[in-house]
């Protein structure tokens, strides 16, 4: 989901967290959407107007009087907007929107209102449970009001538990989830993603350089759009995308395990994991000590997980994909592996180049189709390549 040239309206409410909203404002200007910013006069007890506007180079608003401007702006920011993120929303401000309160000009704008409002409640713990806090959420659920649950830890005011305000990504990614084409509701996907490591003894392993974020951007795409996500990875450090479920494995053959019992339900299949294609012979059951005379490694062939789904495929379903990284011959060889994996569409990828492949954030890839047609997509994200790669396959089960 790309943000560009979308109209986003961040409010501000008084809380120790809006310190945390100028964050947020980065990383949407980053993603190059239009950013307006509305406080209330106790949020800039807190951050000072100037630093909104410096962030997202637009004036700010904070009183509801006293402007030169003739534009009835309580009116047109909530109905000219994509959407409105009140990032904190404290207790009083969620109980003032509950009940139809608009005594400044965010709560005013809130209640003229057309576009799609995300609430981000932060506060202490026993406020957040309090029964009339949680009474007002529900009723503000009730009216469509999306509230992203606060995440827990410790809190500014020392307390511990559920409260404080999510990091900016994760609030950007709900963002993206809200404002995404819902055009693969009903479609279950199976994606893996990273590397697997393959244990040689309990401290050492066997790995390659793929951190994850490919198959990741995929699960997190195909989520945002509407549908159910099994992501299945190797090792990364990458936090779950929002929502999908979530299974860690160490090694190819427990992937490939997950992978065999999760993919018959699923309409698609998307392997971008990096798989060892070897594994040692046996794992030492202490650690190897060196010794004088040089060390051999008996190494043995992992099972081809996705030549394996290919082979049990049958009918239409479940749509298949496979990455091919390559350092030579790029499509001769994806061209191979599409034909002896029975696949439906291969992602090539040159993971020679410095800009695309592992661990960047960008990728170029060469899509290739069963009836040999080739798509070449240039240097872009991996988000939108995830995306493209999903209008593909959005084609072929539809196409069948
Ligand atoms: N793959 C797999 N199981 C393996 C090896 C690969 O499921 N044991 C999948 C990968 O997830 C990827 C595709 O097969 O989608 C191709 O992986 P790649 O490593 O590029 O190719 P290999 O088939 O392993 O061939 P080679 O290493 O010889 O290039």
């Amino acid at each position: 989901m790309n943000l560009k040239g979308k109209k986003v309206v961040v409010g501000v409410t008084g809380g120790i967290a809006a310190y945390k909203a100028a964050e947020l404002v980065r990383v949407l200007v980053r993603e190059e959407a239009e950013v307006k910013v509305a406080m209330t006069r106790n949020a800039t007890e807190f951050v000072t107007p100037l630093t909104f506007q410096a962030l997202s180079g637009n004036p700010v608003i904070w009183e509801m009087f006293g402007r030169e401007s003739g534009d009835m702006e309580h009116i047109a920011w909530g109905q000219q907007s994509d959407i409105i993120v009140i990032a904190p929303a404290t207790a009083n401000f969620i109980g003032k929107v509950a009940s139809g309160i608009a005594d400044d000009f965010l709560s005013t704008m809130l209640l003229a209102a057309t576009a799609p409002v995300l609430l981000c409640p932060a506060m202490n713990v026993k406020m957040y449970e309090n029964q009339v806090v949680q009474e007002n959420m529900a009723r503000l659920r009730k009216r469509g009001i999306e509230i992203m649950e606060p995440s827990e830890g410790q809190l500014a005011c020392r307390a511990e538990g559920r409260g404080r305000l999510p990091d900016p990504g994760a609030i950007l990614e709900h963002i993206k989830s809200m404002l995404a084409p819902k055009d693969l509701v009903g479609c279950k996907f199976l994606v893996t993603a990273g590397p697997t490591i393959e244990p040689i003894d309990p401290v050492r392993f066997i790995t390659n350089h793929s951190s994850g974020k490919m198959g990741f951007a995929l699960a997190r795409a195909a989520r945002q759009r509407g549908a159910e996500v099994i992501l299945v990875s190797g090792p990364t450090g990458l936090v779950p995308p929002e929502g999908t479920r979530f299974f860690e494995v160490r090694t190819a053959l427990e992937m490939k395990d997950l992978v065999l019992q999760k993919a018959p339900q699923c309409d698609a299949v998307i392997k971008a994991a990096a798989v060892s294609d070897y594994r040692p012979k046996s794992q030492a059951q202490q650690k190897l000590k060196k010794g004088k005379q040089k060390l051999t490694l008996d190494l043995v062939r992992n099972p081809d997980i996705l030549a394996e789904l290919g082979k049990m495929k049958q009918g239409p379903r479940p749509v298949l994909v496979g990455f091919a990284a390559e350092t030579q011959d790029l499509l001769a060889n994806a061209k191979k592996k599409l034909k002896a994996k029975n696949l439906d569409m291969v992602v090539a990828n040159d993971v020679s180049r410095p800009d695309a492949g592992f661990q960047v954030d960008t990728n170029a890839v060469k899509l290739i189709f069963k009836d040999g047609r080739i798509e070449e997509l240039p240097l872009m994200s991996k988000e939108e390549v995830a995306n493209q790669i999903l209008d593909q396959v959005k084609a072929l089960m539809e196409a069948v």
